[in-house]
């Protein structure tokens, strides 16, 4: 695949969805993950020629850094537990906007600040939107678990059928640590074609924080296509 096609999918997507829903005076989450930079720097750019007085809640440590960094107002949750719209991406997109979320380990916090938002818009290229969950994205998926319930977990995970492997760090010894001080699994379930059923039957483990799966929380999806153009799905 194009490297250069994918990132010019994500800016557009990221570009367009900024431009027409981003509103003054807004409470505004920022998700994580690369196509977020895009959103950010949009805003950065509209906000220093026309100011926005946006505040702005972060969904990981990479979103908190991005929204100081770009000289936008960081708030919390206990400020403004009620937010106007989130910006996120995602790893897959399904036909009903059910989403896989979490390849970047950032999956709890944005479900958090998701569910805290009235409108949930997500920015995305080409190669994330599919017909059904787990027909793209091929890394399983992602769940956030509490670290002493690793093995019980992995072995509940089996029994759903489920291909567990604990996510590695890359220049670290051991396991990804989450900005919650997690481990993270990411489950091989194949094509999952009851999202809401498996999420429900994961929650019920016990170990297991959050998952991936975002069922039923976005309501707007841009995605940037190879052509340069943005398909909008809702
Ligand atoms: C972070 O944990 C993820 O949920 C990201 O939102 C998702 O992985 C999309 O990331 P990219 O924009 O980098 O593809």
């Amino acid at each position: 695949m194009d490297k250069d096609l994918i990132e010019l999918g994500k800016k557009n997507a990221a570009i367009q969805a900024v431009e027409e829903n981003v509103k003054k005076n807004m409470i505004l989450g920022i998700g994580s993950g690369s196509t977020v930079v895009y959103a950010v720097k949009k805003i950065a750019e509209i906000n220093q020629r026309n100011p926005l007085n946006l505040k702005c809640i972060p969904t990981s440590f990479q979103s908190y850094q991005l929204i100081v960094e770009n000289g936008l107002t960081l708030v919390s949750l206990d400020q403004y537990p009620e937010i106007d719209l989130d910006i996120d991406g995602a790893d897959e997109i399904d036909n009903s906007l059910n989403l896989i979320k979490g390849g970047g380990g950032c999956l709890v916090q944005e479900k958090i600040v998701a569910s805290c938002a009235k409108t949930l818009i997500i920015i995305a290229d080409f190669t994330k939107k599919s017909g059904i969950l787990g027909e793209n994205w091929k890394r399983g998926i992602p769940i956030e678990i509490i670290p002493m319930s690793y093995i019980p977990v992995m072995k509940k995970l089996d029994k759903l059928a489920g291909i567990p492997v604990l996510r590695m760090a890359q220049a670290k010894a051991g396991p990804v640590v989450s900005d919650n001080g997690n481990f993270i699994i990411d489950v091989d379930f194949g094509q999952i074609k009851n999202p809401d059923d498996l999420n429900t039957k994961l929650l019920k483990i016990p170990g297991i924080v959050d998952t991936g799966l975002f069922v039923g929380m976005a309501s707007k999806a841009y995605i940037g296509q190879k052509d340069g153009t943005v398909a909008i799905f809702d």
